[in-house]
């Protein structure tokens, strides 16, 4: 292990359905820039019930294995197919008590804090940025909430103040919706996915900004999410009175489940232009804020056509915290 003053990025690239792959449709363990050294690590995380988050966790559910993240040569990857539940990692069976918001919470937390300190990839990264995107942003924000001096800047895509529909996704048991990927015997009915193409469509989707290919090659990797984990996200949001970094928002200028379609629709007397510029109320301390709404762009982001102009944004707010 040695010290060094790389940087990392604690890409909490969440989206309820937006994951890669999964151990049974061809999971891909290399991720990453093609240009970068990345090798994939596993870990596994020791949280127990006295973190203050836990509460009416089972005994033998204090030990949970991620499947690992992509270390790479001076960023780290850490995406949603290794968060507890998801792709190759652990599937626990109580999908209320344990599978929550709140664990998942307690696991970026440690895991932020094994990064700190090298232990993981034998790299100690001394600035940190907190990248997410939709759950994950509900994550990172709560980082910069509840560990504000681990982090030197976020970066909150798919996020505003104002989310969640969803009823409309008509989240269904994964096993029912793609019984060829999820087997019925080894995963609990409260694993969910969106119902139907048109019910991911609706809540992720800005017709016609992205390719067919796209849309098709998400609704094969569609990953799970527990009932626990969909209905206590909107909990963790909260006010980072101390984070004195800069935060940058970037939202689609038609998220559905973050804006209703609409990220300009605010009240006539509201003295702001848009719903992301909102988030600034939860950061009375930041050296920075800033929002970037992309045009006819959805909630998943990452997948329409915008997103290589979208990354070079983003980039360059990353650039701007690193150059500071
Ligand atoms: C990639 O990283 C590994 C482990 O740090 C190192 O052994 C290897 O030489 C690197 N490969 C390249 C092409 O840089
Ligand atoms: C999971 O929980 C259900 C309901 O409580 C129970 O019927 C089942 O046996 C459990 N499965 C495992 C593998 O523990
Ligand atoms: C389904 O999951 C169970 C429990 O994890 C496992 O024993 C079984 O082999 C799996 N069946 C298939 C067809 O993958
Ligand atoms: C805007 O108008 C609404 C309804 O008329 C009112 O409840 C709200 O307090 C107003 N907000 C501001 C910032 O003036
Ligand atoms: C966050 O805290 C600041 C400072 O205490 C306060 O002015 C602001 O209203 C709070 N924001 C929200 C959304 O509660
Ligand atoms: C504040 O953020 C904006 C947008 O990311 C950037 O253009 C500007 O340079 C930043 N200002 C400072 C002082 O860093």
């Amino acid at each position: 292990m040695h010290s060094s003053s790389r940087f990392l990025c604690l890409l909490g690239l969440v989206s309820v359905a937006l994951a890669q792959s999964t151990n049974q449709a061809g999971y891909n363990p290399r991720i990453g820039p093609s240009n970068a050294n990345c090798t994939r690590q596993n870990y596994q995380l020791e949280i127990t019930s006295n973190n203050m988050v836990f509460q009416n966790v089972d005994s033998n559910a204090n030990t949970f294995i991620g499947s690992g993240a992509n270390v790479c040569n001076n960023f780290v990857m850490y995406v949603y197919n290794d968060h507890l539940s998801t792709g190759l990692s652990e599937h626990p069976n109580d999908t209320y008590n344990v599978v929550q918001a709140s664990t998942d919470l307690a696991i970026a937390t440690k895991l932020l804090d094994m990064l700190k300190h090298g232990e993981i990839g034998g790299q100690q990264f001394d600035k940190v940025i907190g990248i997410g995107h939709s759950y994950g942003s509900v994550q990172i924000q709560a980082l910069s909430a509840t560990v504000p001096q681990m982090l030197d800047a976020v970066l909150l895509q798919g996020f505003s103040m104002n989310g969640h529909l969803l009823t409309s996704g008509a989240y269904s048991p994964a096993t029912e919706v793609f019984p060829d990927r999820f087997n019925q015997s080894g995963l609990p009915s409260t694993y969910l996915t969106t119902l139907a193409p048109q019910t991911q469509q609706l809540n992720f989707w800005f017709f016609p900004y992205y390719s067919d290919a796209a849309f098709d090659h998400n609704r094969k990797t569609e990953q799970p999410v527990t009932q626990g984990v969909l209905f206590t996200q909107g909990g963790l949001m909260q006010n980072a009175t101390s984070f004195t970094g800069p935060v940058h928002v970037v939202t689609g200028a038609n998220d559905w489940p973050f804006c209703f379609n609409d990220c300009y629709a605010v009240p006539a007397n509201s003295t702001y232009t848009s719903i992301p510029e909102y988030v600034q109320e939860l950061y009375p301390v930041t050296s920075n804020f800033s929002v970037y709404i992309p045009e006819n762009t959805g909630h998943a982001v990452n997948a329409h056509y915008s997103a290589p102009d979208v990354y070079q944004e983003m980039l360059a707010f990353v650039s701007n915290v690193f150059g500071a």
